[in-house]
């Protein structure tokens, strides 16, 4: 025996429904069904069809993980959930779950940070993979970003567990204003991906859009606001029928510029400290991190740095998922708790707090 225990993880801090199985790092499982179809025609999530839909399939991701994972509900040694941040109503389903599954297998509880779950996602090991899992004395301290639909932060990660916020959005996220410009292009929703794959054919210099907070010089926080603003006038002023050419453009500009801006950001932070910096990992989470050209040009900045990239081996790992939960708790066996009323949901828990 490794040591290491069956986690059974759990995450419904938006608008997926997952469930997972993992051992250390290694994926056993790993189940998501999306809800994102459901909520398109709102153009957005809406909380209480989301709760309402996690607590219809909930049961069925976590029976499909169980399964999949070839191991006995028996053999699972823990619950990890989701506390937050998400939506507080759709949470408290998975919270509700993971509470009496615990208690019904009389096993130990833990409440993980969802932001803590894609900023170790790139630790995540395929269960088919003859590598030693990685650990945590060879990447701490490394540096992290985390860009979603919900965050964008770059994170200084001194060890599992402490975690400093040196930059984030003061308004929209990277993956929310991606979402944004693709709806003003009739691109549906969620946008960033189909976006990504217009402004392949896209010229990025063709639009003249403004990059973020530029003459400011800030490099604390981001904003997207602004570079949202400009691209509706921009579009206001082509009038009504945007052809195809017209439109890859548009999102081929406003990528170019929404990437600039978090690229200037990260290599403020990082040159920052890297000449006293024992980092030597520059890890890389959340759905936006699907993305190749984000990739590209982050692994730019890490090589820069004498860094390396990590990025999730799966594109099942970057989107929300709960095989990240379960990675995260890996780290935090040690916290076992057998006390499930502390545990309760928190919307908007940083990860700092951790
Ligand atoms: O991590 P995630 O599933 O949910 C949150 O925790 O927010 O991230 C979803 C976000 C959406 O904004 C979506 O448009 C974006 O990730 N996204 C992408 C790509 N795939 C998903 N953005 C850019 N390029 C992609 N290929
Ligand atoms: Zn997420």
């Amino acid at each position: 025996m490794d040591g290491k225990i069956n986690i059974l993880a759990i995450d419904t801090s938006c608008d997926e429904t997952a469930a997972a199985v993992t051992r250390g790092t290694k994926i056993l499982a790993n189940i998501i069904w999306s809800q994102a179809a459901l909520h398109a025609k709102f153009g957005g999530v809406m909380p209480a069809l989301a709760q309402r839909m996690h607590r219809e399939r909930i049961d069925w991701v976590i029976e499909r993980a169980i399964k999949k994972s070839g191991i006995k509900t028996e053999e699972i040694g823990a619950v990890a959930v989701t506390a937050g941040p998400g939506l507080a109503i759709a949470l408290e389903v998975g919270i509700a779950k993971a509470k009496e599954l615990a208690e019904k297998w009389g096993k130990p509880l833990l409440g993980i940070n969802h932001t803590e779950g894609h900023l170790l996602s790139p630790l995540a090991r395929s269960k088919e993979t003859r590598d030693a899992d990685i650990t945590s004395e060879e990447i701490f301290p490394a540096w992290g970003v985390v860009v979603s639909g919900g965050h964008t932060e770059i994170i200084a990660a001194d060890k599992p567990g402490k975690y400093t916020v040196l930059a984030k959005t003061s308004d929209d996220a990277l993956g929310e204003a991606l979402d944004k410009a693709a709806r003003m292009l009739g691109l549906g929703y969620p946008g960033g991906a189909i976006l990504e794959k217009m402004a392949r054919s896209g010229k990025k210099s063709a639009y003249p859009l403004p990059l973020p907070m530029a003459r400011q010089g800030t490099t604390d926080w981001l904003s997207y606001s602004g570079l949202k603003t400009a691209m509706y006038r921009l579009i206001g002023s082509m009038g009504n029928d945007l052809s195809e050419q017209q439109i890859c453009d548009l999102a081929a500009s406003f990528q170019n510029r929404a990437f600039q801006h978090l690229e200037r950001v990260v290599s403020a932070q990082i040159k920052k400290a890297n000449n006293t910096s024992r980092r030597k990992y520059l890890l890389a989470g959340g759905g936006v991190i699907a993305n190749i050209e984000l990739r590209r040009r982050l692994r730019r900045i890490a090589k820069e740095n004498n860094l390396r990239l990590l990025v999730p081996y799966s594109l099942k790992l970057t989107g929300d998922n709960a095989a990240m939960i379960g990675v995260a708790a890996a780290f935090k066996t040690a916290k076992l708790a057998t006390d499930f009323t502390a545990i309760d949901r928190l919307p908007r828990w940083s990860i700092e707090e951790v």
